[in-house]
């Protein structure tokens, strides 16, 4: 994260370009907001929108405005998002959604900071800084031929990729302790996490990345009876320490917790360890060798 925020401080200070990379959650539209904030243009608007989430159709007029009577239900005139975001910063969300009629179009406004709205005559100067952002990889698009080679120099001159969540167990538990003080403070009640807690927290592989996270925090604290977060409040498996281990490793790591503890439990008499185990005598002694388990 070091480097994201590096880089952030550096895009900043110009007005060129960025692209930023990151798995879904990891925090690409914040970035986005934080680049425009710090930048030059930073009192002047910022305008998101999510290319993958309008019907083609009307993403067009969308972005790039309508002029009256263009199509049918096109009564008045409209700015597109691009005008809207004139002086600030456009936000392209999911840019390897858009089509490939409106990556030429996007292009156009790239190369010639001019747009034309839907049905419009006339070229209309736009001054408007580009943000996109991606979770797929658009090399890969490209090398397929979905995304337009040309389009992608033009909108990467700077690349932030954001590491996703898995790849930086430290900031876990600095965003899972961030969270929880705000609903400490929304909720006025004392909550802590609980060393287990905290555990399965490091361990969990974060498919959703840090908005998996800041959800979990949130109905974590409203679930929690005592204001001690468990890893169940969490809604995390207590199995998630043995991700990534492969399961015969996994096997053995419960197969000893379990007999360490039925162990101790009944102060080593084997015979009941292995009643509560559900198991036979000899299995017990096998599994004890197999593991190298210690005998009291
Ligand atoms: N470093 C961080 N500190 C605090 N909150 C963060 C951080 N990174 C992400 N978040 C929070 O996580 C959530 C997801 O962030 P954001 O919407 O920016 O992700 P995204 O990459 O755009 O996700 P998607 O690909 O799903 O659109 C947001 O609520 C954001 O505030
Ligand atoms: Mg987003």
């Amino acid at each position: 994260m070091q480097a994201v925020f590096g880089a952030i401080e550096k895009v900043s200070k110009s007005d060129a370009s960025v692209l930023i990379v990151g798995e879904s959650g990891t925090g690409k539209e914040l970035v986005s907001r934080a680049i425009h904030r710090r930048s030059a243009r930073g009192s002047r608007p910022f305008v998101a929108i999510n290319c993958g989430a309008i019907p083609e159709t009307l993403l067009e007029s969308e972005l790039f405005g309508h002029e009256k009577g263009a199509f049918t239900g096109a009564h008045v005139q409209r700015h597109g998002r691009l005008e809207m975001a004139h002086g600030g910063t456009l936000f392209l969300d999911e840019i390897g959604e858009l089509s490939g009629a409106l990556q030429v179009k996007l292009l156009r406004f790239l190369q010639e900071h001019e747009i034309e709205r839907v049905g419009g005559r006339s070229q209309i100067r736009v001054d408007a800084r580009i943000i996109a952002a991606t979770n797929t990889d658009l090399t890969r698009a490209m090398a397929k031929g979905g995304f337009r080679e040309d389009l992608y120099y033009r909108l990467a001159v700077v690349v932030v990729s954001i590491p996703p969540l898995r790849h930086r167990r430290g900031d876990v538990q600095l965003l899972a302790n961030t969270f929880l003080q705000r609903e400490v403070v929304s909720q006025g009640k004392k909550l802590i996490f609980t060393p287990k807690a905290v555990k399965a927290m490091e361990t969990h592989g974060w498919p959703g990345n840090v908005r998996e996270l800041e959800n979990r925090v949130q109905r974590a604290a409203i679930m929690a009876e005592s204001g001690r977060i468990t890893p169940k409040d969490l809604g995390i498996s207590q199995y998630s320490e043995f991700e990534g281990q492969g399961l015969s490793k996994a096997r053995e790591a419960v197969e000893r917790q379990m007999i360490e503890a039925a162990l101790a439990r009944n102060k080593g008499n084997l015979t009941r360890a292995a009643a509560e185990l559900e198991i036979s005598r000899p299995s017990l002694y096998e599994l004890i060798d197999k593991l190298g388990i210690p005998r009291r």
